[in-house]
């Protein structure tokens, strides 16, 4: 293997994207040493530009010669651009961080949240999978608790922002939004129910068998193999609602043990890139409208749960950026782990 480049070459597939353009800003704030950078999207942006680092990028369009001389590719143009092109990236000689499901469950591919399990970030082949948004979310609060007690079981029900559907269900809620406010009739294009003022089920497919849907059963799993914990029961309720950009997630966990709530205050207090958000007299918690533009997971509410007579059961709920640790930021931070400075 050759030695890493201290100026990486770096490549952004679906720069135009609502990850892309957050990978881009992540990249500039972070200053990573990006040695040259090459933005990547479908033919209908090719012409464009994309400002980075004081100055403007043409976006090309991406194909199978995009790859040469690049050192790091970060995708995030759907599971089957990157089934098709990570492999040629990685043939060319790149280290791929893909933001899709396409590999994420394949077992030479490392799933990683770099806080959680970056030990095996190093193991790749090539590909290192960036998680689901409620799994690289979740386990930002599970994981400081897990090492303390392990978990014997997980309940989660989510609260989901348009973010995750990509920027043109961004573009869809404000839209709505501003036809439901002007009495105005709207056409939803790129969801399925109306938005504006509503929440549904998520939009991902239903497994007929379980009566779980696509994103239920791709962040109960990968949940599982980030933690390392291959028989962990979890249920997942994934519910769509109307938030621009950050997840939410109720949590009732359960351990082997009794974990006091002052406890899980205190372990979640000093996990890295978790913020504390939870002040009984001012009824202020975690909330989505904080959550957004900030790299920390919040992580509030936390009470034992009364339902669990045993004492061995906690609740909490967390806010987290889609954008930010449940995509971009989370890509950016693998590959300061692939390029260490
Ligand atoms: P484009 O803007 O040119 O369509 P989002 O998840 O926000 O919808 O973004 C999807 C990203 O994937 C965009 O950057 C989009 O580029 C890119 N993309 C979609 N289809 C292709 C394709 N066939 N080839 C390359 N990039 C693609």
């Amino acid at each position: 293997m050759s030695i890493s480049p201290r100026n990486p070459a770096v490549a952004v597939v679906g720069a135009t994207g609502a990850v892309g353009i957050e990978i881009l800003r992540c990249l500039e704030q972070r200053n990573f040493p990006v040695g040259d950078i090459r933005l990547l999207a479908s033919a209908r942006s090719a012409g464009r530009t994309l400002p980075f680092a004081g100055r403007e990028v043409a976006i090309e369009t991406l194909t199978e010669d995009s790859f040469k001389g690049i050192d790091v590719a970060l995708f995030s143009a759907g599971a089957s651009i990157s089934r098709r092109y990570a492999p040629i990236a990685v043939e060319a000689g790149a280290v791929v961080v893909d933001n899709s499901s396409a590999f994420r469950m394949e077992p030479q591919v490392p799933l990683v949240v770099p806080e959680v399990n970056g030990e095996t970030t190093g193991k790749h082949a090539g590909i290192i999978a960036n998680p689901n948004c409620v799994a690289a979310i979740m386990v930002m609060a599970l994981a400081p608790l897990h090492r303390a007690r392990p978990i014997r079981r997980v309940h989660a029900a989510t609260y989901q922002s348009a973010s995750g559907a990509g920027a043109a269900a961004m573009e869809e809620l404000r839209q709505a939004t501003a036809a439901y406010l002007a009495d105005r009739p709207f056409e939803h294009k790129v969801l399925p129910h109306p938005y504006a003022f509503n929440l549904f089920s998520h939009n991902a497919a239903i497994d007929e068998e379980t009566g779980y849907n696509g994103e239920e059963l791709k962040a109960m799993a990968e949940t599982r193999r980030i933690l390392g914990t291959p028989d962990l029961p979890i249920s997942i309720t994934c519910i769509r609602v109307p938030v621009l950009r950050a997840h939410s997630i109720a949590l009732t966990i359960e351990f082997d043990q009794p974990l006091a709530p002052e406890e899980a205050r205190a372990l979640l207090a000093k996990a890295p890139g978790v913020a504390l958000v939870d002040d009984r007299s001012a009824n202020h918690f975690p909330m989505p409208s904080e959550a957004s533009g900030r790299d920390d997971v919040l992580v509030g509410r936390i009470r034992r749960d009364i339902g669990d007579p045993s004492g061995r059961s906690i609740a909490l709920f967390v806010s987290g950026d889609q954008l930010l640790k449940g995509a971009a930021l989370n890509a950016v931070q693998i590959a300061e782990q692939l390029f260490p400075r």
